[in-house]
């Protein structure tokens, strides 16, 4: 029996299922549209396939999409947003079963804590769902060597690098170089160096206008990857392993006094 078909089941059993038209009935159909698990899902064990179909974006246009999106939701929702809505469009499915609003907790370095800076975590999301994760193998490591170097990326630029066609506020929005891939820093070391608080319309901007600089930068690696060009920028290795999670430049906060984390016995 199908997995769908085992739902259907399983739910009427418990008497949710009032026909097609009961929310229960819609999720159903909803699941069943992603198609994107097959039988053997029910037994355990992954049967997602890699990599979703992929038609090459124009870089520009996805930046403007982000930015505009940014003000409905936020910075990581707006970067999947801007390459899954053109998707769904070029291609449908899975693109159209995927929940984009769903992620709009990642804005403000996930709900508002300051962690990773949204826009990175969106373009992680991304590069992973359309070429994979690398447990499934050699060729899906791209997705996480494009998230790696987005996160680089957005470290060493002086953001936001992108200015849209015509932006929402016209004050001058300065650029500064984070160092750090957290919203709390990158967010921090601009309000500090602009002088505009958290809550003011240049600040929105600007945090609008990264979630579109990496949303281009994002399109552009993904073209590379289509066209079989992509070249991993980042040191980042599937087995590396500096002995702690972290940020690669330690000195951006232990200074000179890096600790040393103790290594795996061999
Ligand atoms: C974003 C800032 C940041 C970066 C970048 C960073 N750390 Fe840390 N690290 C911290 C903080 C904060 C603590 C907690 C310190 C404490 O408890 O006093 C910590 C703790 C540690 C600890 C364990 C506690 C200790 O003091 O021994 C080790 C080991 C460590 N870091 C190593 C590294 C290494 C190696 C790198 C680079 C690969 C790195 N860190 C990058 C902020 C950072």
């Amino acid at each position: 029996m199908d997995t769908n078909k085992m739902l259907d089941e399983k739910l009427s059993r418990r008497g949710i299922l009032k026909g097609a038209a009961g929310a229960a009935g819609i999720a159903a159909l909803a699941m069943g549209g992603l198609g994107l698990f097959s039988n053997a899902e029910a037994k355990g064990g992954s049967t997602e396939k890699w990599p979703w179909p992929y038609e090459k974006l124009d870089p520009e246009k996805t930046a403007e999409l982000a930015y505009n999106e940014w003000y409905r939701v936020f910075c990581g929702a707006a970067v999947i947003s801007s390459v899954f809505t053109q998707l769904r469009d070029k291609i449908g499915e899975p693109y159209k079963s995927f929940p984009i609003d769903a992620y709009v907790f990642l804005e403000g370095g996930m709900v508002g804590w300051g962690t990773v800076c949204g826009s990175n975590a969106g373009a992680n999301i991304v590069a992973n769902c359309i070429i994979g994760p690398r447990i499934a193998g050699p060729e899906c490591e791209n997705g996480a060597a494009i998230g790696a170097d987005i996160l680089e990326w957005y470290s060493e630029t002086k953001l936001p690098s992108f200015t849209p066609r015509e932006p929402r506020i016209k004050t001058k929005i300065i650029q500064t170089t984070s160092n750090s891939p957290l919203c709390h820093v990158s967010v921090g070391k601009w309000m500090k160096e602009s002088g505009y608080a958290l809550n003011s319309p240049e600040r929105r901007d600007r945090c609008a206008r990264v979630t579109a600089s990496v949303a281009y930068t994002l399109v552009k690696d993904l073209n590379a990857w289509k066209d079989g060009t992509y070249k991993q920028r980042s040191a980042w290795k599937p087995a590396s392993n500096m002995g702690i999670t972290a940020q690669q430049n330690c000195n951006e906060c232990h200074g000179s006094n890096i600790p040393t984390p103790p290594m795996a016995k061999k």
